[in-house]
């Protein structure tokens, strides 16, 4: 016997399902890049990040290291923020080199998703000072 709502509510949980913002503003990075890439005249194309990926091993191995250990949701920020500081010195550097270049549109482009990284860096903060370092701390 189905449960009450059946498939239909399964499919209208599944299609009211939205993106994060994280995930809305990762796709408006990507926008962005690709107009910077069209200043240039190039195409872009993937590429595998060895440093995210790093990081992103680093975060692994901390979630096996202290699972339901109280310093897990510390060390998770922190590689958390790794990424952003990889992130904030990229497009740093970037917007640095499209300033030298004349290239008016791309310096924006650049400088919006920097400002963004850095919001998000300063949350991460916000909430290690605020509510995880304490509570890792108190255990
Ligand atoms: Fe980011």
């Amino acid at each position: 016997m189905a449960p009450p709502g059946g498939s239909s509510a399964r499919k209208s949980v599944a299609c009211s399902a939205k993106r994060s913002p994280l995930e809305t503003e990762t796709e408006e990075h990507v926008a962005r890049l690709e107009k910077v890439f069209e200043e240039i005249g190039e195409t872009p194309r993937g590429k595998t990040c060895d440093a995210i990926m790093g990081i992103i091993e680093e975060g692994q191995e901390v979630m096996k290291e202290f699972r339901g250990a109280p310093a897990l949701d510390t060390g998770l920020l922190a590689a958390a923020q790794a990424v952003e500081h990889y992130e904030i010195a990229r497009y740093g550097t970037l917007k640095t080199w499209a300033a030298e270049l004349g290239l008016k549109q791309s310096v924006k482009l650049l400088e919006a998703t920097l400002a963004e990284e850095k919001k998000t860096d300063e949350a991460l903060t916000e909430l290690a000072e605020s509510e995880v370092n304490h509570h890792a701390q108190a255990a």
